[in-house]
């Protein structure tokens, strides 16, 4: 979002020691630890940060089994997810071509299971190493262990904070996606007149929906969505639907969400330009720093959000991107 102050520390890590390094200081110094992966999904407050900020440049693909159809990668945490879901599309394995295009690392797309348009992280994860900031030492986890939702892991939740995610290891097979496309991207397939669902298919597919809908952080200060999507139980479904005509309600993984970018444009707030940041009139979801200059107007913004859609609908959105501190 290109807000907040700076960091008292910074350190770029590219190898284990290094991590093992920069955590001896940190306990030695009694301070307080962040890590960032590429950034684009993590905001700063004013008040700067004021302990010391980790860079993660671990990196490095390794292909550790392949054959009979299907092929075994380890990734190093600090790899971009897009370069990931390249080489295995290209490859023409299946399981990552719909997160084309997604930003930032492999790293931060374990610790917040990233997906879209149908695909998630978890779909292909089987192993995650890391090193246990507490005890000192390197530890590997089965993907049992991870407790993997929709934007969800261990790493974001019941144990944010104590590791450092060193690599995935992900298994994907040379096949296509089956079943149901996810809604925007079968509509984009039938108006190109594309009938194959080739992996490279998809990911250019996806990263063309991409380029039209969402912002490049590159270019634009945005974090993508800014609210979650709401998840409810299926057996709350009809009384939504009876509640609020039209509402959308989406099978998304193993999880039923109502669409939170209909809720903010519902409550008239698509294209609003709110204390400098902008609704984006593509994706009620996305919000863009156009002129705000402080993470206190994303903060007014956030609020005037969140409250219109309160009093319409009587639902809490909840933001997605991190913060630091
Ligand atoms: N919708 C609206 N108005 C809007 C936007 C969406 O009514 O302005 C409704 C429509 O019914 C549409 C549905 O919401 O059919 C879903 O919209 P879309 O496919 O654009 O996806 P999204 O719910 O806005 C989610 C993810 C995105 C991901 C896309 C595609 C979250 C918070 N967001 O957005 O992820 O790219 O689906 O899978 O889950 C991100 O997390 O940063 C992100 C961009």
């Amino acid at each position: 979002m290109r807000l907040g102050g700076p960091a008292r520390y910074v350190a770029e890590l590219s190898a284990p020691e290094d991590i093992t390094k920069a955590y001896r200081f940190v306990r030695e110094h009694n301070m307080a630890v962040a890590v960032l992966g590429g950034g684009s999904n993590v905001l700063g407050r004013d008040e700067g940060y004021g302990g010391v900020v980790l860079l993660n440049r671990l990196c490095g693909l390794r292909i550790v089994e392949e054959g009979g159809g299907k092929i075994v990668i380890e990734a190093a945490s600090g790899e971009l997810l897009d370069d990931l879901a390249a080489f295995t599309a290209q490859r023409g394995y299946t399981g990552l071509e719909a997160t084309s295009a997604i930003p930032g690392t492999i790293g931060g797309a374990v610790m917040q299971n990233a997906g879209a348009y149908g695909q998630e992280l978890s779909d292909v994860l089987v192993a995650v190493k890391a090193y246990d900031t507490q005890r000192d030492e390197f530890v590997t986890f089965t993907r049992d262990q991870l407790e993997l939702s929709y934007r969800h892991s261990i790493f974001n939740s019941s144990e944010k904070g104590r590791y450092f995610i060193t690599a995935a290891t992900v298994e994907l097979h040379r096949d296509e996606i089956e079943g149901e496309l996810y809604g925007s991207l079968q509509a984009y397939l039938d108006q190109q007149g594309i009938t194959n669902r080739q992996p490279m298919t998809i990911r250019a597919a996806v990263s063309a929906i991409r380029a039209e809908k969402l912002p490049d952080p590159a270019v634009y200060a945005s974090s993508g969505s800014f609210f979650k999507n709401i998840t409810v139980r299926e057996d709350q479904i009809a009384e939504y639907r009876a509640r609020f005509d039209g509402i959308p309600i989406y099978l998304i993984g193993a999880c039923w969400e109502i669409a939170s970018g209909w809720l903010v444009e519902q409550a008239g707030l698509k294209g609003k330009l709110l204390h400098g940041m902008r609704v984006s009139d593509k994706a009620a979801l996305i919000l863009i720093n156009e002129s705000a200059r402080s993470y206190a107007d994303l903060a007014c913004a956030r609020a005037e959000i969140t409250q219109a859609v309160q009093k319409k609908f009587g639902l809490t959105l909840q933001q997605e991107p991190e913060e630091l501190g």
